[in-house]
């Protein structure tokens, strides 16, 4: 039997096909379809429902306001919804979606595990499911996912504090140094697919200094189980730091702490003056997410790196996604390898990411339009 979804993409593409012959057939393979995409047929405006996390994390809001802005470019109405982390919020917020009968879903999802009943009621009305830079996990109805190479993101996060560390050079080229350092470990919240991503790639790329006794992890706490943070909580963060520094690190100084996230850096740092650090004698601390804060506190030497994720890049690449699957066409996918479910391997497209260190954040922040100096100078808008 022909599934539903299979028959509205045969019927797209015929709809395609017939448009590209009316109007002559040249140009467009994928970056025009957006501008006749909107509209049905029959001139209806088709809806795309899109899931965001939270709006505690600046992250996610630009994440959803350019997710919500391509999408009207391209022709579509938008349903927006932020979740607040709460995950039976966000579980309400797409079954309204669901309901209300939208094309098409775009969700980051707080729980990976937590979404099933949605799925598979969206599978059941054929709508098709874009999971935005975490995975939905269990569940065969995610069609595409679109994120950033996520165990490269952890590599990048080592290697900024090893960098940070003086034992590797801008090539990444070992100098020689012996250490030895006491660092400490972070990973990001257990349910979210993407932190063991991180935190694998990271571990992976730190392990040869350990083993070397170079890298001296002092509390012993390695394992992702003793080092995640719940929900990618800043307080919790701080919380687990201040437990840190009083059972360990009463006579020895911490040198480096691997943290996935710059709202677990700012916990990190609070941490750290709490027991008199100081503003420019921090241990070297990594982030993630390039957010204003924390970029201040880099260019202040407070925090030593991020790293940038262009929510921007990914924002347009999960329009095209939508804007295929309304066209009646499969999105183009560059890893169809890495991202098993658990019930099947996703289809996805991984953007990169850069380390952002001082003197990177001319170049790769405020050079590319994604901060003025000024928000830079002032650590907000
Ligand atoms: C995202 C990160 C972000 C974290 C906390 C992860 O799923 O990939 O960019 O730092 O969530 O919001």
């Amino acid at each position: 039997m022909i599934s539903k979804k299979l028959s509205a993409i045969a019927a797209g593409l015929t709809l395609s096909l017939t448009l590209a012959a009316c109007s002559g057939g040249g140009a467009g393979s994928g970056s025009n379809e957006g501008s006749n995409g909107g509209a049905t047929g029959d001139g209806e405006q088709k809806t795309v429902g899109v899931a965001m996390p939270t709006q505690t994390s600046e992250r996610w809001i630009a994440d959803g306001d350019a997710v919500k802005k391509g999408l009207e470019e391209a022709g579509y109405k938008v349903e927006l919804q932020f979740a607040g982390d709460d995950i039976p919020k966000q579980q309400q917020q797409i079954d309204q979606m669901v309901a209300q009968g939208v094309d098409a879903l775009i969700i980051a999802s707080i729980d990976g595990t937590a979404l099933s009943t949605q799925l598979d009621a969206a599978g059941a009305a054929n709508i098709p499911v874009i999971a935005y830079d975490r995975l939905i996990n269990g569940n065969e109805n995610v069609d595409f996912y679109v994120t950033f190479d996520n165990y490269s993101v952890g590599v990048q996060q080592a290697t900024a504090l090893l960098r940070g560390l003086g034992l590797v050079d801008a090539d990444g080229k070992e100098t020689g140094e012996k250490g030895p350092f006491n660092i400490e470990l972070f990973a990001g919240s257990p349910d979210d697919n993407n932190a063991t991503f991180f935190f694998n790639g990271a571990v992976d790329t730190l392990k040869p200094f350990i083993d070397a006794g170079t890298l001296k992890v002092a509390s012993g706490q390695t394992e992702f189980g003793q080092v995640a943070i719940q929900r990618w909580s800043q307080d919790e963060a701080q919380k687990r730091m201040d437990n840190l520094l009083a059972s360990t690190y009463q006579s020895e100084k911490v040198h480096g702490v691997l943290s996935p996230f710059d709202g677990i850096s700012r916990g990190i740092i609070t941490a750290l003056r709490g027991v008199g650090y100081a503003d420019n004698a921090m241990p070297v601390i990594t982030g993630q997410d390039a957010e204003i804060a924390s970029v201040k506190l880099i260019n202040d030497g407070i925090q030593s790196s991020t790293i940038f994720k262009d929510t921007r890049k990914l924002a347009a690449q999960s329009v095209l996604a939508a804007t295929d699957y309304l066209n009646g066409k499969e999105p183009e996918a560059n890893d169809t390898k890495t991202y098993d479910n658990g019930v099947k391997v996703v289809p996805s497209f991984l953007l990169e990411s850069d380390i952002v260190f001082k003197d990177d954040i001319k170049p790769l922040l405020i050079d590319s339009g994604y901060f003025t100096q000024e928000q830079v100078d002032k650590g907000g808008n």
